[in-house]
C-alpha cells in the first residue's frame, strides 16, 4: 500500500518519499544571489530526510522579487549559487525543486520582521510594481500598480523560459510555476485583480491565457523528463474572485499545456475573504480530492498538513500525491525522521544520511536521549549536586 514514505515517480524523476518541503522566502539574498544560507537551509531539510525540496520562490526578474532581499534566476550568475543548492540536496538524497515567480503587484516590500510595507517606486530598494489591470491590492499594497502591455506580457514569458534554461543549468529536477498567493499568475487569474478588456481578461479562458503561454515557454525548454507544475490560487474567498469551480477548468486547460501536478493554494487577491480557514487541519484536502477525482491528474497541497497522522491518511487514502510542507519544515529540519518515528516505521533514521545513521542505529543510548519526544520521561536520578 503506498503510505508517506513510499517512492514517488513523476515523469522521469523518483522522490525517495511523499514528503516535500514546500518554497519559503527567506529574505537572506542580496542581488537574487543563493548562499550558505541557502546551502544550509536546504541541505539540512534534505539530510533530514525530505524527499523533494523546494528552494524559495525565485524570481524570473529583479521586479519580480517580493523585496530586494528575495532570490532571483534572471541572471546567469546567480545559477552558481543555485548549483550549490541543488549539488547539497542530491548530496543529501533529495530532488531538488525550482518555484518561477513574479510577484505582481505584490512585490517592492521590505522583510515582514520590519515592518512588511510596500516602498514606493521612487524608493531605492522598490519598483513600479505590475500586474494585469491598474489595481493596487489595497491596505498595505497602495502604489500605483502599471497595467503591463501585451509586448511586455511577451517579455514576461521570455523572462520564465530564460530562468527555466538557468533552472536546467543548475541543476533542478522539478519546476513549479507560482501561480498563487496575490502574484502575478495569480492576479491575471483574479477577476478582482484582471478587468482587462482584451485576450488576457475576461472569460475564464482568457484569465487564463497568461498562465497557459508561460507553461508553453517553459514546456519548451523544460525536458519532457523533468515534471513542469504549478502552484494555483485555487479559491479567493471572496464571492468577486476565482472561485474553485474556475480553478478546475483552468487546471483542465493547463493539463492539456503540459503541466504534470497541480499544488492547490488559495489566491490571496485580496484581505476581504468570506471564510478564514487557517487554523483548521489541511483545509485544502477536499477541493484536492475534487480536483483529482475530476481531472484525474497528481496533486499536491500545503496548509496544516503538518501533523504526521493526517500527512500519513491523506496520502494513503491517496487523497493527494505529495504533501507540501512549509512551516513544519522550518520549525524541524527532521520532520520526516520524527514523523517516521510517530508513525512506527521500521527505521525512521533510514531517512538520514548512512553517516550519521549508522551511529544512531549502532550505538547504545537511553531511548530518552535520543533527541526526540518521549511518552513516559524517565525519573530523573539524583547526582549529589555540591550546593
Ligand atoms: C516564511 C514563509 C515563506 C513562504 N514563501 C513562499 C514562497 O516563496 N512561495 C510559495 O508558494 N509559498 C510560500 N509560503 C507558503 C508555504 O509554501 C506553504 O504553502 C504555507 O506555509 C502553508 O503550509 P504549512 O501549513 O505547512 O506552513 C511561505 C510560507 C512561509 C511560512
Amino acid at each position: 500500500m503506498t503510505d508517506l514514505f513510499s517512492p514517488y515517480t513523476l515523469k522521469g524523476v523518483t522522490i525517495r518519499n511523499r514528503i516535500a518541503m514546500s518554497p519559503m522566502t527567506m529574505y537572506r539574498a542580496t542581488d537574487g544571489l543563493m548562499n550558505d544560507f541557502h546551502v544550509m537551509l536546504l541541505g539540512s531539510r534534505a539530510a533530514g530526510g525530505f524527499g523533494l525540496v523546494f528552494a524559495e520562490q525565485l524570481a524570473i526578474s529583479p521586479e519580480g522579487r517580493t523585496s530586494v532581499n528575495c532570490g532571483g534566476i534572471y541572471d546567469d550568475a546567480q545559477i552558481e549559487g543555485l548549483s550549490r543548492v541543488t549539488a547539497i540536496i542530491k548530496d543529501m538524497g533529495g530532488v531538488p525543486a525550482i518555484q518561477l515567480g513574479h510577484t505582481g503587484r505584490k512585490g517592492s516590500e521590505v522583510k515582514p520582521w520590519e515592518g512588511g510595507a510596500q516602498l514606493p517606486p521612487d524608493h531605492p530598494n522598490g519598483w513600479q510594481v505590475v500586474g494585469p489591470s491598474a489595481i493596487p491590492y489595497g491596505g498595505k499594497y497602495c502604489y500605483p500598480v502599471h497595467a503591463l502591455t501585451r509586448e511586455e506580457i511577451g517579455a514576461i514569458h521570455a523572462s520564465y523560459a530564460n530562468a527555466a534554461k538557468r533552472a536546467l543549468a543548475a541543476g533542478f529536477e522539478w519546476l513549479e510555476m507560482h501561480f498563487a498567493h496575490g502574484y502575478l499568475g495569480a492576479s491575471f487569474f483574479s477577476p478582482l485583480a484582471n478587468q482587462r478588456t482584451d485576450e488576457y481578461g475576461g472569460s475564464l479562458e482568457n484569465r487564463v491565457r497568461f498562465h497557459l503561454e508561460a507553461l508553453d515557454a517553459v514546456r519548451a525548454v523544460w525536458p519532457e523528463r523533468y515534471p513542469l507544475t504549478m502552484r494555483l490560487g485555487s479559491d479567493d474567498l471572496n464571492e468577486g474572485g476565482v472561485q474553485f469551480d474556475e480553478a478546475i477548468s483552468a487546471v483542465g486547460l493547463m493539463k492539456a499545456h503540459g503541466l504534470d501536478l497541480a499544488d492547490l493554494s488559495l489566491g490571496f487577491n485580496t484581505d476581504e475573504m468570506q471564510t478564514l480557514p487557517f487554523a483548521d487541519l489541511g483545509f485544502m484536502l477536499t477541493r484536492a480530492a475534487r480536483l483529482k477525482q475530476e481531472l484525474g491528474m497528481p496533486v499536491a497541497t500545503s496548509w496544516n498538513l503538518g501533523l504526521p497522522a493526517l500527512a500519513s491518511k491523506v496520502i494513503r487514502e491517496g487523497v493527494i500525491d505529495l504533501v507540501m510542507l512549509g512551516r513544519p519544515a522550518l520549525s524541524n529540519p527532521h520532520w520526516p525522521v520524527w514523523a517516521a518515528r510517530e508513525l512506527q516505521q521500521e527505521d525512521p533514521f533510514g531517512l538520514v544520511p548512512e553517516d550519521w545513521a549508522w551511529w544512531l542505529r549502532n550505538f547504545r543510548a537511553h531511548p530518552a536521549c535520543i533527541g526526540w519526544p518521549v511518552e513516559n520521561n524517565p525519573v530523573l536520578p539524583e547526582f549529589g549536586s555540591p550546593g
